[in-house]
């Protein structure tokens, strides 16, 4: 028996007690590895019009004949020294300046507006190297790579060796190394990433943009995505159901035993189960079902998104050699086509988002944190769904999902029934399926060409075939802009509607009376934060919720329709925040979408009180436009109001302007003639100025005259992040006035600088027409506002944020970067 079979049996004798009473959480080293392969990576631009300055690539056969073809950076021993050192997740389109479309070039706008695409080959094509050394001791063990999303069409080698061509830029996939890795030696992985055709019609990014892991098994292993856990209560008892898939990768027959256990959030152990010895043949797979009764379960919800693991851990002939962690939660879901939405059997009606995946200063490679804020930024809106428009997210933007309680339209990318596609939709729902956040699949979105017909009834069938035979648990839907009973319609569980007004829904309902109904995609309401006229010179629009395109609707309208309609199970609106591309209404030199309730950098818009008044149960006082109007003085300004309160009071420096009451799902508004001073707003439950003897003030807010910039202020989204060299700060800076006063036309150009090991990754203002790099420590202010993304390094202590402006006096913030231990990663040799 070898050292390394020794060392695991002692383990597997430790952790058989462990099971019993209380069980070790941690995989078990030398049994499963997960390391993280994200740093030491180095990075160069290929051409797709040039053999020599692609590297080669295309004057060899890379794959035909293995390992002996491969010429230029695809090569083990290529010189990758002159290559820039990059770390992941990477996105290089941010890297690139703006571009202008051309009249052969008239599409940039599904690249945000970046020079990529079939006329810009030098800009489209990225080149990876990732070198490592793997220690003798590996040897028997199985090795793989997974890719968590490059954006897109990649091919891998390693060791000069041809792993596998990828296509989606947005689906998650593995390979399988084994066979050529160099064991107590140097290894290389190259990837060559080619984003000159895009699949979408906003800015996908470019590049290996979400993380990469190396994953080391014994040959007896829990396969990848191999776990799927459900629940079910039936009369008062609940039972876990885990299905587990085993292979067996090695020439030796095995006998295995699967030991699964429940642990709680406060990790205490809530249920156990151990299987009785497996006969596992070499080479083949056994997926066993247990089932583990679970005492009063708590129930994951909204409020208290209360999570379990389950810990599957693999013995062979009474060795440990896998141990693995699959978070789950409990609840039940239901679509009823009269009542709208269930959760845990209570009717929640859905107020959802759909989002695209950037965000300022990083692109669509956004450190785990982002997702975090960002679901933060939404949730504090009052949004209750995320729909992960139109691709299926990474897997930590569903993981914040699923802590922070927020519930989830997953979608494919790709729509069809070609073997590619079917693969691409299996590994979302493998990969996604234990999220309880999760609770309904997409499986297209405005498929205008086979929406409405019978071929596209086929096709969506054997797609949801798919889904069911993986995932029986969760309903299908599919977002139809139109042809709605026809085709798609006919295979989908959930009737999903994008836009009110591409049909009928009333009459929808009264025709399908048993089929639910959401609606999949809605509002597209334009605005930009802090502008309150249209201009088109400058490609920004009004933040009056008056603007929508012929398709879409006003914020208030879209969702006084919706809930008026207790059989529709709620909205997604477009978007929660605004993304590079897509600038309807205008066009080049505007880059930004303007459907955003939140600007890319996460900071609200007007409109985000709407929302937040009607989806929220606290009281929300809201009113605007800022009250800096010099020149316009005596001319009206509408001022609107966005509350819950009964009633709201305005006063114009001191005078009452009157109360007005506040319809549900409404605003309120006043016409005030223009003078500068203080607006103040003063709203009131329980009760009427005009009628009660005391009506209770349940909040007051105001928007005052400032005086011109004075100074900066820095606000961290948290003042200690953990030093583990991943981890951001978001720092938002704001022009202020002497008083302290935002000032809310403020376009200073404010410079960042960050001490203690931190770095500035990137910047931005939510401004949808700025062309300033993302990359940068600088950024002008947009509207008063501008925000730096600080992240830190793996020393811990005080991170020191500054922020300067020429004539303006600067502001500095500590962050503590708290002793943290970096995720296990693969060392860079
Ligand atoms: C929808 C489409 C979205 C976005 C939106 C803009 O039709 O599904 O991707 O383009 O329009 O309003």
């Amino acid at each position: 028996m070898s050292g390394l079979r020794l060392a695991m049996l002692a383990l597997a004798l430790l952790s058989s007690v462990s099971v019993a009473l209380a069980p070790a959480l941690s995989a078990v080293e030398g049994a499963r590895e997960r390391l993280l392969m994200d740093s030491g990576w180095r990075f160069a631009r290929g051409d797709a019009c040039s053999a020599e300055r692609d590297f080669e690539y295309g004057t060899g056969v890379p794959w035909a004949k293995d390992g002996a073809a491969p010429v230029g950076a695809m090569r083990e021993n290529f010189d990758d020294s002159k290559w820039r050192a990059v770390d992941l997740p990477h996105d290089w389109a941010v890297e690139l300046e703006f571009a202008p479309p051309s009249a052969e070039n008239w599409n940039l706008m599904a690249w945000g507006f970046k020079p990529l695409g079939r006329h810009k080959p030098a800009t489209s094509i990225g080149w990876y190297r990732r070198r490592f050394d793997l220690p003798p001791t590996d040897s028997g063990r199985r090795l793989a790579v997974e890719f968590d999303g490059v954006f897109r069409d990649c091919m891998a080698w390693l060791n000069g060796h041809f792993l596998g061509r990828h296509m989606s830029g947005y689906g998650s996939f593995a390979y399988d190394i084994t066979d050529y890795v160099n064991y107590g030696g140097k290894n290389v992985l190259v990837v060559r990433v080619d984003a000159t055709e895009h699949e979408g019609w906003w800015y996908e990014g470019a590049g290996i943009y979400r993380h990469v892991w190396l994953v080391k098994t014994d040959p007896v292993h829990v396969a990848h995505w191999g776990t799927y856990v459900t629940s079910q209560t039936v009369k008062g008892v609940t039972e876990v159901t885990a299905r587990t898939r085993i292979v067996n990768e090695s020439g030796h027959d095995a006998s295995v035993q699967l030991i699964l256990t429940v642990i709680d959030a406060d990790g205490h152990t809530a249920a156990s189960v151990k299987s009785k010895p497996i006969a596992l043949e070499a080479w083949t797979a056994i997926e066993p079902v247990e089932r583990l009764p679970l005492k009063e379960p708590k129930r994951w919800s909204l409020d208290s998104p209360h999570m379990y693991r389950l810990v599957t851990t693999i013995a062979n002939n009474g060795v440990e050699v896998d141990r693995g962690e699959t978070p789950f939660g409990i609840r039940t879901i239901t679509f009823d086509p009269d009542q709208g939405f269930f959760l845990n059997g209570k009717p929640l009606k859905i107020k959802g988002v759909c989002c695209h995946q950037d965000h300022a200063g990083v692109g669509v490679a956004l450190p785990d944190r982002i997702q975090y804020y960002r679901i933060e930024q939404l949730k504090a809106m009052g949004v209750n769904a995320y729909r992960a428009a139109h691709n299926p997210p990474a897997p930590e933007l569903l993981d914040a999902c699923d802590r922070l309680g927020m519930l989830v339209m997953d979608e494919q990318r790709q729509m069809g029934s070609a073997p590619e596609v079917l693969d691409e939709l299996e590994r979302m729902v493998r990969r996604d399926r234990n999220h309880p956040s999760i609770i309904l699949w997409s499986l297209g979105n405005e498929e205008t060409a086979i929406q409405g017909n019978d071929k596209g009834a086929r096709v969506l069938a054997d797609m949801k075939r798919v889904v069911k035979r993986l995932d029986p648990t969760r309903p299908v839907t599919a977002a139809m802009n139109g042809d709605w009973g026809k085709g798609f319609s006919t295979v989908v569980d959930i009737q999903g509607c994008n836009y009110m007004k591409s049909g009928d829904v009333d009459a929808y309902h009264e025709q399908h009376p048993t089929q639910p109904m959401i609606g999949t995609e809605e509002a597209s309401t334009l605005c930009t934060r802090g502008i309150y006229a249209n201009d088109a010179a400058k490609g920004y629009v009004t933040a009056y919720d008056v603007n929508a395109p012929a398709w879409g609707s006003t914020a208030e309208a879209w969702w006084k329709f919706y809930a008026a309609r207790p059989f529709i199970a709620g909205g997604f609106a477009w978007t929660g925040f605004d993304y590079r591309g897509e600038p309807t209404p205008y066009a080049w030199p505007c880059v930004n979408s303007h459907f955003g309730i939140m600007d890319t950098c996460g900071f609200p818009k007007d409109i985000y009180y709407y929302y937040q008044a009607w989806w929220t149960d606290q009281p929300v006082l809201h009113i605007f436009p800022h009250w800096n109007w010099p020149g316009k003085e005596g001319q009206e300004v509408a001022v609107w109001c966005y509350s819950n309160c009964d009633e709201v009071e305005l006063f114009l420096n001191g005078k009452s302007l009157g109360a007005k009451q506040v319809e549900p799902n409404s605003h309120v508004e006043w016409k005030v003639a223009y003078e500068p001073g203080v607006v103040e707003a003063r709203g009131h439950r329980g009760g009427r100025v005009a009628q009660a003897p005391s009506p209770v003030v349940v909040a007051t807010t105001k928007v005052e005259t400032t005086g011109p910039p004075a100074k900066l202020a820095l606000t961290p989204d948290r003042l200690t992040i953990n030093a583990d060299g991943e981890d951001v700060a978001l720092a938002v800076a704001a022009v202020l006035d002497d008083k302290g006063r935002a000032v809310p036309t403020a376009d200073n150009l404010v410079s960042f600088e960050a001490s203690g090991g931190a770095r500035i990754i990137g910047v931005g203002n939510g401004d949808p027409s700025s062309h300033e790099p993302d990359k940068a420590a600088q950024r002008k202010a947009f509207n008063g506002l501008c925000m730096a993304i600080v992240q830190a390094g793996r020393e811990a202590g005080p991170i020191r944020l500054t922020a300067t402006s020429p004539g303006l006096e600067p502001a500095s913030v500590t962050i503590a970067a708290a002793p943290a231990t970096p995720r296990p990663s693969v060392p860079v040799p």
